[in-house]
């Protein structure tokens, strides 16, 4: 918004001034004399300034050269009941852009002073707000670019997770892989509305899902035996520990309440708060299924893996239990379909 500044010591100028452009739309600042005036112009470095130039004190001359030496880009425009030639040059050599006579009527004001300056103006005002705009770009790419560093960061220490624990090597990209398997069959479900963007952010989540897990004590992570009830709390802890390593990254909360939520359970009996049904975020729920299914089939310091066949009758047996009945249905379409190009294959081979 266009900002005025009126600076007169004769107050029926000053409120007048004041009530014509506020009228018009702008802000208006007023001032009864130059140090103030001054003041106004460090705080709030108005567009344009009537400036009066017999005042007490600080004479206008002086405010003009101050303003000038503040802000090249302020437009002042000086008034006076006696303007001398020598003045008017003066004022003109310092940087005034006009100069009207008191009186002055409220219709040359506007026909004829703020006609002539409105185009510089609105010039000025236009350069500032495509200045803000760059600026707003400028930040924007920045976080962007601090935000692809970090998620860089994070890979590579997932990818460091993985490897100090070799029964969990490669977990985050097969998850990763499940996840969008799952994803793109349901996406044929326009209810869902699953978009690219969507698909794009399953893809970090599912990467850094349990990054969390740096937290959490190697000889817990690795003991081949069954876990106590205690140890089982320090694994539960990695979906809080990954919400509270991902805090910094800029715009991805959904992604990070995604990742905090990856070991609820539809009846609400999973972990870390029991969230059940809808109040579990979809993706999350995708990842769970990818999840179960990768730790099921690869073994385990614990266990050996079980055969993929019987890990998708265990996904089927806790539909609607511990997993998303639609997401489970998605998974196992997926290699119903994979299982019939597998036989066609074999009819074409034959
Ligand atoms: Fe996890
Ligand atoms: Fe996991």
């Amino acid at each position: 918004m266009l900002k005025i500044l009126v600076v007169d010591d004769e107050p029926e100028i000053v409120n007048a001034l004041k009530g014509f452009f506020v009228k018009k739309g702008y802000e208006v600042y007023v001032a009864g004399d130059g140090s103030t005036a001054l003041d106004l112009v460090k705080k709030h470095r108005p567009h344009l300034v009537f400036l009066d130039i017999r005042m007490p004190k600080v004479d206008g001359l002086k405010v003009l050269r101050n303003i000038r030496q503040m802000d090249t880009s302020i437009k002042v425009i000086m008034v006076t009941a006696f303007g001398t030639q020598e003045v008017i040059k003066e004022a003109g050599r310092i940087g005034a852009v006009d100069f009207i006579c008191k009186p002055f009527t409220l219709n040359y004001l506007e026909h004829d002073v703020m006609a002539k300056v409105s185009v510089q103006l609105f010039d000025d005002l236009r350069q500032e707000m495509d200045g803000k705009v760059k600026l707003i770009s400028q930040l924007e790419n920045l976080n962007g670019r601090v935000s692809r560093n970090f998620y860089q960061t994070m890979l590579s220490l997932a990818a460091a997770l993985e490897s100090r624990d070799r029964y969990t090597h490669g977990h985050s990209e097969r998850v990763d892989h499940y996840s969008k398997l799952i994803a793109q069959e349901l996406k044929t479900n326009p209810k869902l509305k699953m978009d690219n963007k969507f698909l794009e952010d399953l893809h970090m989540e599912s990467r850094l899902h349990d990054i969390g897990k740096i937290a959490v004590p190697d000889e817990i992570l690795n003991k081949p035996g069954k876990l106590t009830a205690k140890e089982f709390n320090e694994i539960k802890r990695h979906p809080s520990e990954s919400a509270r390593i991902l805090a910094p990254l800029e715009g991805v909360k959904d992604s990070i309440d995604v990742i905090y939520n990856h070991h609820e359970r539809i009846d609400g009996r999973g972990y870390p708060e029991g969230r059940s049904g809808k109040d579990i975020p979809l993706r999350a729920k995708i990842i769970a299924v990818a999840d179960a299914f990768d730790a099921m089939t690869s073994d385990r310091p614990y266990r050996r893996a079980i055969p993929e066949n019987l890990a998708l009758n265990e996904l089927e047996k806790n539909r609607d239990r511990q997993f998303d009945g639609k997401v489970v249905n998605a998974f196992l379409n997926i290699r119903k379909k994979k299982e019939k190009l597998a036989k066609e294959e074999v009819l074409l081979n034959t």
